[in-house]
């Protein structure tokens, strides 16, 4: 099974633009969270008894997607042993992507970025620097001449900065309201 991106690194300049537009993407988020009113405003969803419990098993699902997310991109490195269809890594990462726009939507919208209980802090700046470093991934895709090692590290921090947002959010939930749909 051969690794798939040895390609030589042609420095840090293809990185630049992607990284710059990431921070930008961080910085209009965190402005805009703290900037704007929070309007509280909060939709009912089929099947579930209010917002909050709607984000907090859509969060779920986008941790579970991004779990496999991961497992097939070790597969894809060759270093799993098994051959996990490429597509697979593809389709898991845009719906855990997807799944987390109606939630982002109502915390920013919604709620805004508050920083008066540390919990809420750190899930706020995590939600920032997750959509800032998802956008720096998808400028940095393979093709266009960012350095072999791009895409580990930032698929890798994008998966550990939502692994952070479950657990200031829908882990904290369960734990202090429970499994409440
Ligand atoms: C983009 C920036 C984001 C900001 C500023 C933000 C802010 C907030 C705030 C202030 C709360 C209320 C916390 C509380 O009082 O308990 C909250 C709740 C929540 N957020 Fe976010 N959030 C952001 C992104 C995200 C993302 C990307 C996800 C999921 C992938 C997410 C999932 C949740 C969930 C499940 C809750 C409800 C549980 C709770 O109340 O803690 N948030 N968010």
């Amino acid at each position: 099974m051969t690794a798939i991106h040895q390609r030589p690194a042609r420095g840090l300049a293809p990185l630049l633009v992607p990284l710059a537009v990431g921070g930008l993407v961080v910085l209009a988020l965190g402005v805009y969270g703290r900037a704007h009113t929070p309007t509280g405003f909060a939709v009912g969803v089929a099947g579930f008894s209010a917002a909050l419990p709607m984000k907090v098993w859509l969060t779920t699902g986008a941790f579970v997607l991004a779990v496999v997310q991961v497992v097939s991109a070790l597969s894809m490195w060759g270093r799993l042993g098994i051959a996990i269809p490429p597509a697979v890594h593809r389709w898991s990462g845009r719906l855990a992507f997807l799944l987390t726009i109606p939630v982002a939507f109502h915390c920013l919208y919604a709620l805004g970025l508050q920083y008066d209980v540390p919990r809420v802090l750190a899930h706020s700046l995590l939600g920032c620097f997750f959509y800032g470093v998802f956008t720096a991934k998808m400028l940095a895709l393979p093709g266009r001449g960012a350095p072999g090692w791009t895409l580990p590290v930032l698929g890798g921090l994008a998966f550990t900065l939502l692994v952070g947002l479950w657990l200031t959010s829908s882990f904290w939930f369960f734990t202090a309201v429970g499994f409440k749909v």
